[in-house]
């Protein structure tokens, strides 16, 4: 699985000495690599006024047939605006439609999208400085205005007050790593750009954002819904080993129980898991955290196996505790990290990427063989014809597509940009790749919603004809 994960190892590396000496830190990273700077420089240049004078060509000859080739590479779509137009997705259908029932919306394309971002990151104030890239240096803003476009159906726009409205007394919530904490504060974000007065969007325990906490809720005081993030990076509990363990084992992985907060989220209304960038080597048996089942710690178990245990104990635990007529489950799946010349620890980097890669997928082996492992779980019940009641938001092909979307140098705060050695190609700038695992979740939330209310008006409807009989 991923060896290269650095999730989480940032935030005990915050900036912490005084200005000087960061100011000379920098310095002497930067001095010897001036060339490369101006190089990039350059080529942000370049690549800038390519987009700019060719969309402006197009957009003037916009529905004539002589688009350049650069743009059907580009799969530019002006069709946001639902205004008819010879481009093909007009003739979609829209996945909330009746007719968008069966559209794979994990299958399509990034296109570019001029009415992106959905948010500016200044505007929100519940963004780590982590996420904060174009605050803090990063000059290049394509990664903040490609759009996810299904091949077979339309996207709804994300509609924060409508998303509000259904969130009415309900608690939408997210478990995972820091990267679940990445999606969280994009939807964050995302829903409290309707609420206009600052005051109604709060934290319940006042707790800062950007403190380390076990768990963080954010309560929208108009809807009365609150959306909050539980840090579990396994899933599974990490704890104390069992008594008389050798003192190499510092912690163990109980594979077979849920998490010890569960108890405080299992009756949330929407509730979306995240895993995978702690199930390598580097963030288990090296730091002396075995595998434990039953009593017994397993000294031979590798990673995968460990995985699979705790997936099933996962997905067992949805099965069995979880109300599905009151919960909806969403399993956000592997985002790949794109170091490039190494990992998080060697200096890999991610500085130098502005575009995606469209249409090929960057996905390593690993993580292909990590999501199979889920899918193999899941098997296991639809085999049985169980209805699984934990929906994938099946993001890791679209999103090995974007190693533009990574804070590489620029989570370090308003003190400079990191040394190049030590980039975040792991996390993602916000606004950027997230807010689409958010639209997608919109979407999805959505649909689930409509199916719900049709129902439940017809159950009013028996009851109110038996009550009146
Ligand atoms: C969207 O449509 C409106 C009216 O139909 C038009 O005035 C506006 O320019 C369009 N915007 C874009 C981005 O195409
Ligand atoms: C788009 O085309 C359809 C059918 O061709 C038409 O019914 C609809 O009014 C058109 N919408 C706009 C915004 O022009
Ligand atoms: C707010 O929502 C909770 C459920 O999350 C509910 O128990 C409570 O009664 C609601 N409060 C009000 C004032 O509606
Ligand atoms: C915002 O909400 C707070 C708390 O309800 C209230 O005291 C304040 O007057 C509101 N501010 C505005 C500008 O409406
Ligand atoms: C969910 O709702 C259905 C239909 O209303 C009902 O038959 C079923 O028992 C409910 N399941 C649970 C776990 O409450
Ligand atoms: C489920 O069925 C598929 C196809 O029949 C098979 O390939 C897969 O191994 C089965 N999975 C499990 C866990 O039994
Ligand atoms: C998830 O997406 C990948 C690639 O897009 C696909 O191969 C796989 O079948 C999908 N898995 C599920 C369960 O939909
Ligand atoms: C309940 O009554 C309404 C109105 O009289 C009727 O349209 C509906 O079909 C009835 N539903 C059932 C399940 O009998």
């Amino acid at each position: 699985m991923s060896k290269n994960s650095q999730v989480e190892e940032n935030e005990g590396a915050k900036p912490i000495c005084e200005a000087l000496k960061r100011f000379k830190r920098s310095r002497l990273v930067f001095e010897p690599s001036l060339g490369v700077l101006g190089f990039f420089l350059v080529g942000v240049c370049l690549v800038w006024s390519f987009f700019y004078f060719d969309y402006r060509s197009v957009a003037k000859s916009y529905g004539l047939s002589d688009k350049s080739e650069r743009f059907v590479w580009l799969k530019l779509d002006n069709n946001n605006n639902n205004s008819n137009s010879s481009s093909s997705s007009s003739k979609r259908v829209g996945f909330l439609e009746e007719g968008g029932n069966d559209c794979d919306v994990y299958d399509g394309d990034w296109v570019w999208d001029e009415s992106y971002p959905l948010y500016q990151s200044k505007d929100c104030r519940f963004l780590d400085e982590g996420f904060r890239c174009s605050e803090y240096g990063r000059s290049d803003l394509f990664y903040t205005q490609w759009r996810w476009q299904p091949r077979h159906c339309n996207l709804p726009r994300f509609d924060a007050k409508l998303m509000l409205e259904k969130l009415r007394d309900k608690r939408l919530v997210f478990v995972g790593d820091s990267i679940g904490r990445n999606q969280w504060e994009s939807l964050l974000c995302l829903l409290s750009s309707a609420v206009k007065n600052e005051s109604l969007v709060y934290e319940v325990n006042g707790s800062p954002i950007t403190k380390h906490k076990g768990f963080l809720v954010f309560k929208f005081e108009e809807y009365n819904c609150t959306v909050e993030y539980y840090r579990s990076p396994f899933l599974v509990p990490q704890s104390r080993p069992p008594a008389g363990s050798p003192e190499k084992v510092k912690t163990t992985l109980k594979l077979e129980t849920m998490d010890w907060t569960s108890s405080k989220w299992r009756d949330a209304d929407v509730l979306v898991f995240n895993t995978g960038h702690w199930w390598n080597y580097g963030k288990t048996i090296r730091t002396g955290c075995y595998f434990q089942k039953g009593n017994k710690v397993k000294w031979k178990m590798n990673v995968d196996v460990a995985y699979k245990l705790a997936m099933n104990t996962v997905v067992k635990w949805i099965q069995s505790e979880v109300d599905s007529n009151k919960t909806q489950v969403f399993f956000r799946t592997f985002a790949p990290v794109h170091f490039r010349g190494g990992d998080w620890r060697t200096g890999g980097t991610c500085h130098m990427e502005t575009l995606p890669e469209i249409g090929t997928s960057l996905v390593s082996s690993e993580t292909w063989e990590q999501l199979k492992i889920l899918e193999d779980v899941l098997s296991h019940y639809s085999n049985r014809s169980e209805t699984v009641k934990m929906k994938l938001l099946n993001i890791t092909s679209m999103a090995a597509q974007r190693k533009d979307g990574h804070p590489s140098l620029y989570y370090l705060g308003p003190l400079g940009p990191a040394p190049l050695h030590r980039q975040d190609c792991s996390h993602w700038c916000l606004p950027g790749v997230p807010d689409t695992w958010n639209e997608l979740l919109y979407a999805l939330f959505m649909k689930q919603e409509a199916s719900y209310s049709s129902g439940r008006v017809e159950e009013a409807n028996i009851i109110g004809n038996v009550t009146m009989s």
